[in-house]
């Protein structure tokens, strides 16, 4: 069982005794995470990362149904989305339900006072009365940190329009670095890098590790200049293609992104690239045998089935991650754990 302070008492994380008494002590300076928002990585350090990632690995039993938690026992967590989502929002209920908290689910945006034409800050400061923490998903950018500054809560950003998906990349980096190593790592990012929200957060992320970067895409969907520059500005080592042939033998990480149809203005652009890069079977045959393929998923025709039975495929085991990412967060924002 692992307690916390709506129990009443400190964190007792019992079964790891006497290697940790409070995760704060893994460090020299004490962090505060208790009532942030989480919104952009840029909010956030390298040692801030780590310990998150160092609460979720703690809490992995508790996402496999393992042991039992009432951390969030009394809390209520509002979830708020305002675009489709399969893994975000379910993986957030069960890690609230994991740790004892209860759900509140605005459900679909049709059957809300929105279509009556109220505003995101109105609706926040309302949803703010009736939760601990509100996880919001829109698709306009910059709505999490606009909602912020209207929420009396914490506010998780669970992905704003094409810019910003912090909890997918706090859940990457962990699947990372349990299946492969965030040290030393050589990583491509392959396929919608100019609208996919989940490889900008990312590369930030990344970045604080030193990572090596090669961004595989058609031209017309390039990694945004800005975002390149800034990495460049970080002194990361970045190449650039449009063949994931060139690059498949060199690689430790490949994470391959869906083209995101919804964000184009042109249909018929889309048409001319939603097919251009695939992994294949083939494809594998001159890939590093320890080589892991990620996605944030949904996938639609990038990555083919057959590489699903393959030892490189841990995008499925990557959704599971979420759970314990997402736990680590609730119950740090909502302070029942420091
Ligand atoms: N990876 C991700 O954000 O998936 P959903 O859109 O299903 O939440």
């Amino acid at each position: 069982m692992v307690h916390g302070r709506s129990s009443g008492c400190l964190i007792n994380f019992k079964k790891f005794g006497a290697k940790v008494i409070s995760l704060g002590t893994l460090y020299e300076s004490r962090m505060s995470y208790k009532n942030r928002h989480v919104i952009s990585m840029k909010d956030f350090s390298r040692k801030e990362i780590d310990y998150i990632l160092d609460t979720a690995e703690k809490l992995e039993p508790v996402a496999r149904g393992e042991e039992r938690s009432r951390l969030l026992d009394g809390k209520i967590v509002a979830l708020l989305f305002f675009e489709p989502s399969t893994r975000t929002r379910l993986s957030f209920e069960v890690a609230a339900q994991r740790l004892g908290g209860q759900v509140l689910n605005l459900g679909s945006v049709e059957a809300s006072s929105v279509m009556k034409g109220e505003n995101l800050a109105d609706t926040i400061r309302v949803i703010s009365k009736y939760a601990d923490l509100i996880v919001l998903r829109h698709p306009l950018d910059g709505s999490a940190r606009m909602a912020a500054e209207f929420a009396s809560v914490p506010i998780i950003n669970g992905g704003d329009g094409s810019v910003h998906h912090p909890t997918q990349t706090f859940l990457d980096l962990y699947t990372i670095r349990r299946e492969s190593h965030l040290d030393d790592l050589r990583i491509a990012m392959a396929g919608d890098l100019k609208y996919g929200r989940t490889v900008h957060s990312l590369c930030h992320a990344l970045s604080l590790y030193g990572t090596e970067m090669t961004f595989v895409s058609p031209p017309e969907l390039k990694m945004p200049s800005e975002i390149v520059r800034d990495l460049q500005k970080n002194k990361i080592s970045i190449k650039e293609t449009d063949s994931l042939e060139e690059i498949i033998g060199d690689i430790d990480v490949l994470y391959m992104t869906r083209v995101q149809r919804e964000r184009f203005p042109d249909p018929e652009e889309y048409e001319k690239v939603k097919n251009k890069l695939k992994i294949t079977g083939d494809l594998l045959k001159n890939a590093d045998p320890n080589l892991k393929i990620l996605h944030p998923l949904p996938r639609v025709n990038e990555i083919s089935p057959e590489v699903d039975a393959t030892p490189h495929a841990r995008y499925f085991q990557q959704a599971f991650y979420g759970v314990p990412i997402r736990m680590a967060l609730l119950a740090l924002a909502m302070g029942v754990i420091e």
